[in-house]
Formats: structure tokens, sequence, C-alpha cells
């Protein structure tokens, strides 16, 4: 008998049906949501539409090399999973399993302050694989600096500062799905640990925040101070906040309008990458993440000059679908996708991704 695939795959489809199948409806809108009407949720998938590949045909294309550097360490692809907060609600294994299935690839993966686990446990469960944490700011900066000890400590490669969530945006999918944190999945990083904040309307007109809302750009050199990590910001959509990063000392700039779940109606991050890319230093590291999806995407963002690109949602689909089996069953799908879509676009590895590979297909 002859034996085809020794294992079935998903396509990318299936995948989130699995997951949806896994998770209550309510945590299934926490997972898909986005803020107000979810235009800017839409708008970050269709922003890819802008674009098509430029094919080369009758290269040798035997040799394909996903390989990459980011901020000095070599990663095995230029995707790496998004922070999302409270793993432990989509799988009883949250965020140790995304650790397992991801680590032995050498693929990175980015952690939540609001993490199930606590960093520690992620950081053995990853082995020596590369991670970055990332950090919502604490309203005692003194919960903060604990937490940026700790990931330095932990082995953790960089810092991520979210800077586009002074306050929670207005998550209508969410609030009719009836999200609520589960008491019983705790967050791993400790009790001091808060998630960001809402405006108090019922305080009225004068808005008593807490101090995260607070913060400015000084908070980039004071976190600099007390860590050796860079600082990556996750967050910049304008020419004028990447410029300003880049002069407090990021080492790296993740676009993103955090998934269409802060202001609905914002701009798309891979709309703003070329003017980003163009206006600050070429050794400053630029990342994308929000709509990403298939390799395509991928190939785009790169094209455009993302270094990087990361991915949310569809890691959640594969982790609700099947814990660490379900998360490295999606890495292969994706990366097996990009191998194969860098191929027959005639190229071997990713330096030879430019600007060239792309025509605008709605000019
Ligand atoms: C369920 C969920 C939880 C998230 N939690 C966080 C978080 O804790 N910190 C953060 O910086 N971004 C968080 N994000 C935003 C992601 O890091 C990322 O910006 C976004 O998901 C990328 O868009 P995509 O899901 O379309 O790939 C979360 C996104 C989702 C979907």
């Amino acid at each position: 008998m002859t034996e085809f695939a020794s294992e079935p795959t998903w396509t990318l489809a299936e995948l989130e049906g699995e997951g949806a199948r896994h998770v209550t409806d309510a945590i299934w809108a926490y997972i898909q949501g986005g803020a107000g009407e979810e235009h800017t949720l839409r708008e970050n998938a269709a922003a890819f539409d802008q674009w098509s590949l430029s094919p080369r045909v009758l290269v040798d294309v035997r040799e394909i090399d996903l390989r990459t550097e980011l901020l000095g360490r070599q990663v095995a692809v230029p995707f790496f999973v998004a922070p999302m907060a409270y793993q432990g609600q989509v799988h009883p294994d949250g965020e140790l399993a995304l650790a397992r299935a991801v680590g032995p690839e050498n693929v990175l993966a980015t952690y939540s302050t609001l993490s199930s686990c606590s960093l520690e446990d992620i950081a053995k469960a990853s082995g020596g694989a590369p991670r970055w944490f990332q950090l919502y700011l604490q309203p005692d900066f003194e919960v903060s600096r604990s937490l940026i000890e700790r990931a330095e400590r932990a082995g953790f490669d960089a810092i991520v500062l979210t800077a586009d969530v002074p306050v929670l945006g207005v998550r209508d999918r969410q609030a009719r799905g009836g999200f609520a944190i589960d008491a019983s999945v705790p967050l791993g990083n400790g009790r001091d640990v808060v998630p960001p904040p809402r405006v108090p309307l019922a305080q009225g007109p004068v808005f008593r925040l807490r101090s995260e809302a607070g913060v400015s750009w000084e908070i980039l050199g004071a976190i600099r101070s007390i860590t050796r990590l860079p600082v990556i910001v996750k967050g910049i959509l304008s020419v004028e906040d990447a410029q300003r990063a880049a002069r407090e000392g990021a080492a790296g700039l993740l676009l993103s309008n955090h998934g269409g779940r802060q202001l609905d109606r914002s701009v798309s991050p891979l709309s703003v990458l070329p003017e980003i890319r163009k206006a600050v230093p070429e050794t400053l590291e630029v990342y994308l993440d929000g709509g990403v999806r298939r390799a395509s995407d991928v190939l785009i963002a790169l094209a455009l000059g993302a270094h990087a690109v990361g991915i949310g949602r569809p890691f959640l689909w594969a982790l609700a679908a099947d814990g660490a089996a379900g998360v490295r069953r999606y890495l292969r799908l994706l990366s097996e996708e990009l191998a194969t879509a860098l191929a027959i676009s005639g190229r071997r590895n990713l330096d030879e991704v430019d600007r060239n590979l792309l025509r605008e297909s709605r000019p």
C-alpha cells in the first residue's frame, strides 16, 4: 500500500474552525474580536490586497533558506508569535504549550505580562529558544522594574513595551460575547500584576486613571536605565512616533494597532510601513503585526522593509485546537507555505526579498 501523507494537515480555515470548536463562545469572542465596528480589524487584512507578487522563473531554488537575524540572534523563520494574554483560558497548558512547540524549532515568541504562566516557567519550557517579554507598564513602576529584572534573569532577549494601551479599547464583540477573566486561571507573573485600565466613566467627566495612562516618552529612558536588554516599542503607527522612539534609544519598532483591538478606524500597520521604514535609521529593526495570515502576507511585509512579522490569532486557534501539537502543526503549515512561496517567487532566501517582488494591485 502506498503511503502518502503520514499525518493529516490543516488548512488555515480548518485550523480556525478547530480552534472555535474547542473554546466557549465568550472566549472565542475575546480572541477574534476587535474594537468598535471592527473596521480596523478588517482593514489589517485588506491592506495586503493592495499588493501582488511578481515572481521570477527559471531560478535554481533547490536550497531555500528561511533563516534571519533579529537583534543579532538567529531565528528559523521571519515571523514570530505576537504577545497574547491569558493563554491558560485557551488551553490548560497555556503559554507553556506554545513555548514547548516553538522553542525546539528556534522560532521566536513574545510572552505577555498577562501570561497565565510565570515568565520563569515559560523560559524553562522554551529551552534556549529566542523569546521576548512584553511589558504592560504597571501603576507602580517598582512592579514594572521587577518584571523587567525577572525577564532579564530568565534569559529573555528583549523587552517589548506595549505603548498603544494607555486605556483598554472599546471591544464590542468581546462585551457582547460576555467574556470575563476566569479567576481559576491566575496571572502567572504574580498578584501585583494588573491589566491595563478602562476609562472609568462612572467617575464622571474628570477621568481618574491609573498612572500608566499618564506616562510619556521619558519612560523609555527609565526602562533602558534598569536593563541591558534591547527595548522594542509596540504600537507605533506614525512617522513622528517612530522617529521619537529612535531618538529615545529603542532597538526596534513593532508597527501595530493591537490587531484592531484598540482604536477602530486607526490605520493598518502595512499601510504605514514604507514611510516609517524610510524615516528611521536603517540600523533600527522594524517589525509589523496585524492581519498576517498566509505566506504571501509575510513576503509582502518583508518586501516593504519589515525585518520580521508578528502573528497573533492563528497561534491561539492552534493552541485551542490541540495545545503544543496544534501549534507545531500550524508552524509546519506556515513554514512550508513560506518556503514554497519563496521558491515559486524565484527567491532562495530573505535577502532576495525586496521591493522588486511587488506590484501595486490597486494603485
Ligand atoms: C486574544 C489576544 C490577546 C492579546 N493580548 C496582548 C497582550 O497581552 N499584549 C500585547 O501587547 N498585545 C496583545 N495582543 C495584540 C497582539 O500582540 C497583536 O498585536 C495582534 O494580535 C496582531 O494581530 P493578528 O491577531 O491579526 O495577527 C493580543 C491579541 C489578541 C488577539
